[in-house]
């Protein structure tokens, strides 16, 4: 595997990187990973309320309406430096899901004065849009993004080990190694016993 930055990116950068008309394009198929604004709200709620998309997710299965709305607005502010950047999946002029990057922070909270940073990445597409292709595109730009762009050293994504198209994602797809949490610790505060580790030197396109 070749070090990031000597491959030319997974997507096609449109706009500004640090403000809301950031977009990125994928070279391969018609999608598009766009940050949300104030008027697609109303299509957050419809992806985070939609039960098919956060059956393995409690942090968005267990929120209210209220909570859910929070964190839809919250996501069309760009904070600097980043500690979140979700994007709205579209295909050709469709929202389709959403993929992005949360817990932006340092890799080692015992040492965050070494400055580097780590992001858990995620990604749910509506039912109606699944098994063409999309998760592992948006995904793909989301890690490609996530280490070119905003520098981070490593990506995490978590998920139940009973989600059996994400753990296909990951390990076939993605062909990543599958780490089982175990003991007291069998399962996050996000219900995920299951997690993919990337670090940036051994990302690839
Ligand atoms: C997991 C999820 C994002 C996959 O989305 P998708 O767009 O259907 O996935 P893709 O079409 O990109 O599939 C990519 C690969 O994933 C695997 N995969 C996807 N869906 C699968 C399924 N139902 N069964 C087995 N493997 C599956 C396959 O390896 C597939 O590659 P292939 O088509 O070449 O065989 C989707 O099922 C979803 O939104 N689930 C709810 C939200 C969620 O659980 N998100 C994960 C938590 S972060």
């Amino acid at each position: 595997m070749s070090h990031v930055s000597s491959n030319s990116p997974a997507y096609q950068l449109c706009g500004q990187l640090c403000d809301s008309t950031l977009e990125l394009k994928s070279k391969d198929i018609p999608l598009s990973l766009r940050i949300p604004t104030s008027k697609d709200i109303p299509t957050l709620l419809d992806l985070l309320g939609n039960k098919a998309n956060s059956e393995f997710d409690k942090s968005i299965s267990e929120a209210t309406t209220e909570d859910l709305e929070s964190i839809a607005k919250r996501w069309t502010i760009i904070s600097d430096p980043p500690t979140y950047r979700n994007f709205l999946i579209w295909h050709e002029e469709k929202p389709v899901g959403i993929a992005g990057l949360g817990w932006i922070g340092p890799c080692n909270k015992d040492q965050p004065e070494d400055g580097s940073r780590a992001g858990a990445a995620g990604v749910m597409v509506q039912p109606s849009a699944r098994g063409k292709g999309y998760a592992y595109e948006a995904l793909r730009m989301v890690f490609d993004y996530g280490f070119r762009e905003l520098g981070l050293q490593e990506i995490r994504v978590g998920s139940h080990s009973g989600n059996v198209p994400m753990r296909a994602l990951m390990e076939q797809k993605f062909g990543l190694k599958t780490e089982i949490s175990s003991g007291a610790d069998e399962v996050d505060r996000f219900g995920n016993d299951y997690e993919w580790i990337i670090a940036q030197q051994d990302w690839t396109v």
